[in-house]
């Protein structure tokens, strides 16, 4: 008979945790949902009115659950102890650079360990164990071992993985309208892999939902964010190209992406990736590879990271050519501070790259982000070394750039292309620059006011000469 499913408990109350819960809660009413952290703070958030994290529906959507099935909590082993399946969506961050005796960063799973070693102690019998944390391959392995070690005689756990796709900005969306599920799972876990996809058959198409080895569903997971942040540095090196033959990249793009064996998604050029996920992922793929004497390989995929550092450092470059050698003292306005619209996040955002490397030339900001909030900035900038003495943060983007000399598109928040440019011009100093690091300007139009312009993939008279 197959495992029921009454009681669901996430260990994790992020930007996975949280959502992902809130959309199968709303999915499955006849399921309870616990969401427990250690983070108390983090928990108080998602039982009040300003939920920690931003992402358009969200708010709504925990509004309509929470205290029917969905439930936000700081006691973890209570909400472990009655569930019939376990999810981990606790965060896998580097480790310390040079702690594997390779000389690399290698992939942090102090706190998915931590968890199996509480779900070993506290969970009943038969509980299905769900990874939803990115891991390398072999995790679950290890997860199962320490199940095993610290849990009692008859435990019995099943260990699945069920990696989330979802993406910043648009996560309840893909959440309700994934475009695949995978669930992975070792010989004998049949059972176990059926009573979660019965889950989400709920509300997920049965052509749409993989089952698949265990390995190979921890690997589509890595090898999926490798191949998107490829495709963006892919891109973006054309980017660099156009800028110097006078090409256009969104011209190229759009010719490139026709050809339906290339599609058009993900073809944008911009100031380079961020957030929490691409980097950090790409950089275990290439631990994973290096740890596997797989050298050639993990130089491949190593130079996906190189290249975006290389983007980000072009960009300052041409920044600081176009506004002249001596930044000190100059006016710069910075819209946007997110690493990508439809969220607050600003893990390995690229704006604090630009930002720190202006700051530190003597160059004074004054910043606006719609849903970043203002010690969020200050905090992260100052993590970053930067000097804050120059930071001004700003409640509008008229605010950030009245009396700026130059005007800095960092996020491509659709505000900033429905702004009113022609009153952002009579706002700033004269002359003024305007500088797209997403190519969501019309350079014609703001060259008609008066711009000069900057934009990604695009050679400019002042900045390429
Ligand atoms: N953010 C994304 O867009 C995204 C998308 C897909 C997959 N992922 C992966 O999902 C995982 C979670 O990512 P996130 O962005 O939600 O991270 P996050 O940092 O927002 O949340 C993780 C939470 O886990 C909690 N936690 C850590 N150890 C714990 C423990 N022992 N017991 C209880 N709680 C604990 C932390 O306090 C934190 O609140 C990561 O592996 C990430 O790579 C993230």
């Amino acid at each position: 008979m197959l495992p029921r499913i009454q009681q669901v408990c996430c260990i994790g109350a992020g930007y996975v945790g949280g959502p992902t819960c809130a959309v199968m809660a709303a999915q499955c009413p006849d399921v309870q949902f616990a969401v427990v952290d250690t983070d108390a703070a983090r928990i108080a958030a998602w039982n009040s009115a300003a939920l920690p994290i931003y992402e358009p529906g969200l708010e709504e959507l925990v509004g309509r659950q929470r205290g029917r099935n969905l439930h936000f909590s700081a006691d973890v082993e209570a909400a472990v102890r009655t569930a019939d399946l376990v999810l981990l969506a606790v965060n896998t961050p580097l480790g310390q650079p040079g702690a594997d005796g390779l000389g690399m960063a290698p992939p942090g799973l102090r706190s998915v360990e931590a968890c199996a070693r509480t779900v070993a102690r506290t969970a009943k019998p038969g509980a299905i164990i769900v990874e939803k944390s990115t891991v390398l391959c072999h995790t679950g392995e290890l997860i199962a071992r320490i199940l095993q070690d610290h849990g009692p005689p008859d435990g019995r756990f099943q260990v699945l993985s069920n990696p989330e796709f979802l993406s910043e900005g648009t996560a309840v969306r893909d959440l309700l309208r994934p475009d695949r599920v995978i669930i992975g799972g070792q010989p004998g876990s049949e059972d176990a892999q059926e009573a979660l996809r019965a889950l989400y058959a709920r509300w997920v198409p049965a052509e749409r939902i993989v089952t698949m080895g265990m390995w190979s569903a921890e690997l589509a997971k890595l090898a999926s964010n490798a191949l998107l942040a490829q495709r963006v540095s892919s891109i973006n090196a054309v980017s660099a190209v156009c800028e110097a033959v006078g090409a256009d990249i969104a011209e190229v793009a759009r010719g490139c992406g026709m050809d339906s064996r290339i599609g058009r998604d993900f073809l944008r050029a911009s100031i380079g990736f961020g957030g929490p996920c691409l980097s950090k992922d790409l950089m275990g793929l290439v631990w994973l590879c290096e740890s596997l004497g797989l050298h050639d390989v993990a130089t491949y995929w190593d130079q996906v990271l190189r290249m975006n550092d290389a983007q980000t450092a072009r960009f300052v470059r041409r920044i600081v050519r176009a506004l002249g050698p001596d930044l000190s003292g100059a006016s710069v306005a910075v819209l946007g501070f997110a690493y990508k619209a439809g969220t607050g996040d600003t893990r390995n955002t690229p704006a604090a790259l630009v930002c720190g490397e202006l700051l530190k030339l003597g160059a004074c900001l004054a910043v606006y982000d719609p849903k970043v909030p203002e010690q969020q900035i200050r905090d992260y900038l100052v993590a970053g070394r930067a000097p804050a003495t120059g930071l001004r943060v700003c409640a509008s983007a008229y605010e950030a750039v009245a009396g700026a000399r130059a005007v800095l598109v960092l996020t491509p928040w659709p505000e900033f292309a429905a702004l009113d440019w022609a009153r952002a011009h009579r706002l700033m100093a004269h002359p003024a620059l305007a500088v797209d690091g997403h190519r969501i300007l019309d350079d014609r139009a703001l060259e008609l006011l008066g711009f000069s312009t900057v934009s990604v993939g695009v050679r400019s008279s002042i900045a390429d000469s």
